[in-house]
Order: C-alpha cells, then sequence, then structure tokens
C-alpha cells in the first residue's frame, strides 16, 4: 500500500511543494505533515504553524503516511495556483480513503478566499485555517477530532506572531526567513493578497531584532526580512516620531548585530523604497546589494488602471537612484503581461522598459483574473489567452538574455560568497550566493571550510542563472 500512496502523491507533486521536518519527530507522540505553495511568506507562516503544533505535542514528519495531520499552506495568486493545491487534495484523498482518522487541513490565502465553501468542495477537507487565525489551531484540531468540520478564516488588525519562536523546517542552518509586517494595503488592482492577507501592520521591532540575533547566535549567517511591501515598514507604538522604527531604521538594527550576519529582504513597492534605505544599504556592507523591484509593466496607462502608483519615468528614476547610490546592486523584477485592455504598443512597452532597466533577474507571469480583486469588477479581461502567453514568451526570450549578460558579465570579477551547502549536483563543490544574490558554484578544494562560511570566490564562467568560479584568498 504505501508504495501506491507515494506514487499518487508522488505523480501530483509539483516543483514548489516541500515537506518540512523537524529535527527528532520521534520525541513527539503526535505527527503532522505541512507542504507550503506561494510565495515566502507562506513558508514562514508554516515555521509559525510548526511552533504551534509543537507546543500541542505534534512533531513535523517528512513522510506523510506516518502523519495524523496533513496540512497545505495554500497560495491564490494565480488560478494555476489554485489549481495545483486542488490536484493535491486529490492525491489526498487517495490516502485518507485508507487511513480514515488522518485529518486534512487547508491553511492560507486559499483557506482565506473560499472560507467554508472549501468544506463543500473538497469533501475530504476537516480544517479550514486563514492567515492570521493559527493560534486557533489547537481548538480546531480538536473540534475536528470529534468527527466536526472547523473554520477559522478571522483576519486581525494586530496579529503579527511577534512572541512565536517559529521552528526552522527543510532549513540549511545558514538562511532564514524572518516575517517583519503582515498583510498589504495597496490594493493593485490584478492582486488578491489584500483580500487574503488583511489590512498592512507591522511586527515590534525589538522582537525581530531578537528574532535575527537569536539565529545568529545558532549559527545562521543570513536573514531575509519578509512583507509584501517591506519599505512601508513602520513601527511607533509610543506615537512619538523620534522613536519610530522605519524600515531603514530597522534594517540598520538588524545589520549591526554583527558584521557576520547578512541581510535582506523582500518585496519592495517601487511608491515606498526611499533614499534612506539606499544609503543605509549602502553604508553598511553586510546589507546584500539587492532589490526586488516589481515594475508589472512598462506602460503608464495600465499601471494606472493596475493602480501601481507610479509612471514608466518615476520607476526609471528610481532604479537610476539605485544605480547611483549603489553601482553593484543587482536589480530582480515581476511583470504581468496581457493585463486588461493592454494593447500591443503597450506590451512593447514591458520589453523596452526591461532594456532599460537590464534586470539580473525577473518572475514572469500572464495575467490570471482572480475573483473580487478591483480589476475582476472593474474591467472585461479581454486579451485572448493566446496573445497573453505570446507576449510572455516574448518577455521571458529577452529576461533569459539579459539575464544571460548579466550573469557572463561577472566572468573575471571578485565576489565574496556566503557557503550554503553542497552544490545540487556534486559533494565535491560548494554553493552559496554572493551579495547581488546571484547562485554562485566552485569547487571546495582542499581547504577546511564549512557551509556558513564566507570565501571570495572569482568567476570563471557563467550560465543563465548560476555563477561558476574558484576560491582565492
Ligand atoms: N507584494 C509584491 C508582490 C506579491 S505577488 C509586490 O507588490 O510586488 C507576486 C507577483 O505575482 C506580483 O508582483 C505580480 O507580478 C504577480 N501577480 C499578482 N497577481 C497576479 C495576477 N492576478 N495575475 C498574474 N500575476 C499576478
Ligand atoms: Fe499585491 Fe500590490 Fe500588495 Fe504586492 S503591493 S501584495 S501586488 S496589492
Ligand atoms: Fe500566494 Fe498568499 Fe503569498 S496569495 S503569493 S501565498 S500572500
Amino acid at each position: 500500500m504505501a508504495d501506491t500512496l507515494h506514487k499518487v502523491i508522488e505523480e501530483t507533486r509539483q516543483g514548489e511543494a516541500y515537506s518540512p521536518f523537524a529535527n527528532d519527530p520521534n520525541q513527539y507522540s503526535k505527527k503532522f505533515y505541512i507542504e507550503s505553495y506561494g510565495c515566502q511568506m507562506n513558508f514562514s507562516d508554516s515555521e509559525i504553524v510548526a511552533s504551534i503544533l509543537q507546543e500541542e505535542g505534534f512533531g513535523a514528519t517528512r513522510n506523510f503516511e506516518e502523519a495524523s495531520l496533513v496540512l497545505l499552506n495554500t497560495c491564490s495568486i494565480r488560478e494555476k495556483a489554485e489549481q495545483t493545491v486542488r490536484h493535491r487534495l486529490q492525491a489526498f484523498r487517495k490516502v485518507k480513503e485508507q487511513k480514515p482518522g488522518m485529518l486534512v487541513g487547508v491553511l492560507g490565502c486559499m483557506a482565506e478566499r473560499l472560507k467554508a465553501k472549501f468544506l463543500e468542495e473538497e469533501k475530504l477537507v476537516d480544517i479550514v485555517v486563514g492567515p492570521d487565525a493559527y493560534r486557533s489551531l489547537p481548538g480546531l484540531i480538536s473540534e475536528a477530532e470529534t468527527g466536526q468540520k472547523s473554520v477559522n478564516v478571522l483576519l486581525s488588525r494586530e496579529e503579527t506572531y511577534a512572541d512565536i519562536a517559529p521552528v526552522r523546517l527543510d532549513s540549511n542552518g545558514v538562511t532564514a526567513f524572518v516575517s517583519i509586517m503582515r498583510g498589504c494595503n495597496n490594493m493593485c488592482t490584478f492582486c488578491v493578497v489584500p483580500f487574503t492577507r488583511g489590512r498592512e501592520r507591522s511586527r515590534d521591532a525589538e522582537s525581530i531584532v531578537n528574532e535575527c540575533r537569536d539565529l545568529f547566535e545558532r549559527g545562521y549567517r543570513e536573514v531575509t526580512l519578509l512583507g509584501q511591501n517591506v519599505d512601508s515598514y513602520y513601527y511607533n507604538p509610543a506615537e512619538d516620531e523620534t522613536q519610530a522604527v522605519t524600515f531603514g531604521r530597522l534594517l540598520e538594527k538588524v545589520a549591526i548585530i554583527s558584521p557576520l550576519l547578512r541581510i535582506r529582504f523582500s518585496t519592495s513597492h517601487p511608491k515606498d523604497i526611499t533614499d534612506d534605505v539606499l544609503h543605509t544599504m549602502a553604508r553598511y556592507e553586510n546589507i546584500c546589494k539587492y532589490i526586488h523591484l516589481p515594475v508589472q509593466s512598462g506602460s503608464t496607462r495600465i499601471l494606472q488602471m493596475m493602480n501601481r502608483t507610479y509612471t514608466r519615468e518615476w520607476y526609471l528614476a528610481k532604479v537610476q537612484r539605485i544605480r547611483e547610490i549603489m553601482p553593484d546592486c543587482g536589480i530582480s523584477t515581476d511583470v504581468i503581461s496581457g493585463f486588461c485592455t493592454e494593447t500591443e504598443e503597450e506590451h512593447q512597452d514591458t520589453l523596452s522598459m526591461m532594456e532599460l532597466c537590464r534586470y539580473d533577474m525577473a518572475y514572469m507571469f500572464s495575467y490570471s483574473e482572480r475573483p473580487g480583486t478591483l480589476a475582476a469588477r472593474r474591467y472585461q479581461d479581454d486579451v485572448p489567452e493566446e496573445v497573453k502567453k505570446r507576449r510572455l514568451e516574448e518577455i521571458i526570450n529577452l529576461q533569459n538574455s539579459h539575464s544571460r549578460e548579466s550573469y557572463k558579465n561577472d566572468i573575471g570579477k571578485t565576489f565574496k560568497v556566503l557557503i550554503e551547502g553542497d552544490s545540487k549536483r556534486s559533494e565535491l563543490k560548494w554553493c552559496g550566493r554572493n551579495s547581488q544574490n546571484k547562485m554562485t558554484v566552485f569547487p571546495k578544494g582542499d581547504r577546511q571550510l564549512t557551509k556558513g562560511d564566507y570565501v571570495n570566490v572569482t568567476i570563471t564562467d557563467a550560465t543563465a542563472a548560476t555563477l561558476i568560479g574558484e576560491i582565492v584568498n
């Protein structure tokens, strides 16, 4: 039986999924299995969920067959993300048929979007929990154990899980995510996040710094500060301007923990990233020179329809400012093809924007209408699917050539790289990132190094996504 179940599950397994694992699951009487989909916030939330469950005597397992509780932390950002989860649920239905006591819970954005409807649509689901309701999981599990279906999708204006120490899942022991805020107030018209994650709120600055310091003391060497719009971080409980912690100030507080702790952050909204943040980045060597700056479109008219609140020119000026202050800064982006009413000319504007910005990397999508969003209510999704796909292909092809060029341009340069572990292909090689977030692979040689160490690497070759080099002194 085990083999067939494995097969069913593996066949529907998607690249995005992962199954976290606690150090010694045998010390717990009950076991849970969790898969996370979507953005880094979801992966980070799964670590909060693991902490809450651990308090209840649940240990994480990589093997869903020994779990009495199976959780899917879901994403609603595009229709395809939801389809992936539904396929996964179908696979678990087969497992549950043979293991009736097993509980299946749906967490995250899809739980929030569909609420109790989930229970009608997917009969095998026992528990539905939204992103602000994870503290109620123990109660919901008890309820479900008595055979009832249980749901909590209340959103909160305050919840930041600031006091919960995440249990690091599937960690390399070197890099970790730290959530600094939740929700989003921006209302980009295409986006479901404001509805699934609720209002924006910033987490207590001291709890963030303490979590980062604790990670450093446990051997971690890189933290990524997470939020949908990190530049609007603002923590000011005393309502005293002089004590307010802005994102720039927070970056500095984390940077001074130790010069050996690297700091990254994601995501920046072009309208909110300030000179203060850029100067703070430039001032501290350990704040990585890399900014993910989603552009979405190169056309001012489309940007306005998306409610991004900047123009093409404003965005370009921002990129120029980043390059003025930090000439070596890596920049990546997100692009959407075929948003409502986008013309061929406006699509060309996106391509020319990419030519001007020369991104090192990009995430590229075709527009997927999401129920309930402002765009779904206001506009017609009128660009034919094949046009969206063709435009997306042009965007991807152009970006591939830019990525290749960007990586090739690094040949001959020397970078400080933080070793994250063995390279995927060979135990004889290390892999790690440079400050600009480029993955770098190089032979271990005979130097006594370990993951978490910094080394200087001179680049000798490159693909469109990896730098290849040699350690130098
Ligand atoms: N908070 C981040 C983005 C979060 S979602 C920001 O503001 O930049 C990640 C990316 O998914 C977005 O940048 C966008 O490019 C893409 N995306 C969001 N909604 C989408 C939709 N309905 N269709 C296609 N792509 C979408
Ligand atoms: Fe969505 Fe816009 Fe908020 Fe990003 S900033 S999460 S795209 S609404
Ligand atoms: Fe997806 Fe929710 Fe993140 S919709 S992208 S998991 S905030």
